[in-house]
């Protein structure tokens, strides 16, 4: 008998965690198209299309805006290691695991990490910022737009000019943020900024759009190297120290993704179909539509919560809209009550980790997830299950409080 197993089928489920969550299917039509060649011109246009889309989808004129492949954390290991040679200074302020996230990849670098922490579930006011500049003067802050272990989004309006006025560059993960809240690259004066498919972009996890300026793009000239192998006649290499990754090397990058096309890696071929069609919808769609849909399936969820009597976490002013924090009762066992939604309703949403393991759900209604069927379906699960646990909601409320709250402006 041949070893073999069965066909994929994977069960149908309601992804309504933190990431991935359901792509859309016009995104998964996409990467079932047939593979071209990665000098064939029509890919070549078509790493030029995914380049012009993204800027459109992170608001920015940077020429440099593509592809890393891989999944969000490639973006940001591109940036770090292309940006920070051993013993560079950076400065991470933490409100989240991903902010722990940026300080290990930097480590790894052999950077000089200095950080400042705030409570999980509360972010930065922008004077905690610029008082750490001024004490650690830093190459670059590396900080998290939306952080999903703990829900909370930290303002960025004013964080690119600040570093300006230090000689400072700025780095910024908005990978839970892209496509589901604002993100503007170039009114914000954000130097270099990564992200993923996988959450408000409804795409799958597996390549990280990165945008960078010219004053990120100098710094990494100061860095040029090419491979000895496909390194052109006369090419001579920069001073400055040769980025430790090949694969993450934004200069090699550059020359694939520019006309010179120098050969680097093998671009992930249906990844690039897949990030062209997210940008696609999401700016037919309309990014700032698409935000108010977010916000109000946000409104719709925690009116929903409300009404079921349970508590959210954090601080609710700087809440993301696109996934929501929920204590989980005193007395009530979060993980069954997961386990439930999921065997049951086939709803998955998040636990968490940190300090708040244990303590928080976390619901996510991003990119594809967010519509109103899925908040009223995981609203009337997750009452049937805390009932089953022991927890008793009012009855039907917290679905008539979404509805009513989806439907008011
Ligand atoms: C804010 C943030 N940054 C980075 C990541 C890492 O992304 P990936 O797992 O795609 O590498 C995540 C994933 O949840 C995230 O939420």
């Amino acid at each position: 008998m041949r070893n073999v197993v069965d066909e994929l089928n994977p069960p149908p489920r309601r992804l309504m965690g933190p990431g991935p969550v359901d792509a859309d299917p016009r995104v998964l039509r996409a990467m079932s198209m047939p593979l071209l060649g990665q000098f064939d011109p029509a890919f070549t246009e078509y790493m030029n299309e995914v380049m012009a889309l993204y800027r459109q989808v992170l608001r920015t004129d940077n020429r440099w805006t593509f592809l890393v492949d891989g999944t969000a954390r490639a973006g940001i290991e591109a940036a770090m290691v292309s940006l920070l040679a051993p013993g560079d200074r950076v400065l991470v302020p933490i409100f989240g695991r991903f902010g722990h996230l940026l300080c290990e990849v930097a480590a790894r670098c052999g950077a000089d990490v200095r950080t400042i922490e705030t409570e999980w579930g509360t972010v930065f006011e922008p004077d905690r910022i610029a008082a750490a500049i001024r004490e650690h003067r830093p190459a670059l802050v590396a900080i998290v737009h939306g952080d999903t272990s703990t829900t909370m989004a930290q303002p960025l309006a004013e964080i690119g000019a600040l570093c300006r006025e230090h000689g400072t560059l700025l780095y910024v993960d908005a990978t839970a943020t892209v496509g589901g809240m604002d993100v503007r690259v170039d009114d914000w004066r954000i130097d270099v900024l990564s992200t993923g498919l996988q959450k408000c972009l409804a795409g799958p996890p597996g390549s990280a759009p990165i945008t960078f300026n010219e004053r990120v793009e100098a710094r990494v000239r100061e860095r040029r190297h090419i491979e000895r192998g496909i390194r052109p006649d006369g090419f001579e290499a920069a001073d400055g120290p040769v980025v430790r990754s090949n694969y993450f090397d934004l200069g090699m990058l550059m020359d694939y993704w520019s006309d010179s096309r120098l050969n680097h890696h093998t671009e992930a071929t249906s990844m690039l179909y897949a990030a062209r069609e997210c940008a696609r919808i999401a700016l037919a769609e309309g990014l700032d539509d698409r935000f108010e849909r977010h916000a109000r399936a946000s409104r719709a969820l925690v009116a929903g919560l409300d009404a079921m009597g349970l508590e959210r976490f954090g601080d609710q002013t700087r809440k993301m809209p696109n996934v929501t924090g929920v204590e989980i009762p005193a007395g009530v066992p979060g993980d069954a009550v997961r386990a439930m939604m999921l065997e049951d309703f086939g709803i998955e949403i998040g636990t968490s980790f940190g300090p708040l393991a244990g303590r928080i759900w976390r619901i996510g209604t991003m990119g594809y997830t967010c519509r109103k069927e899925n908040v009223l379906v995981c609203l009337m699960a997750l009452e049937t299950a805390l009932r089953a646990h022991g927890f008793r909601a009012p009855p039907g409320e917290a679905a008539d409080a979404a509805l009513a709250a989806w439907s008011s402006p």
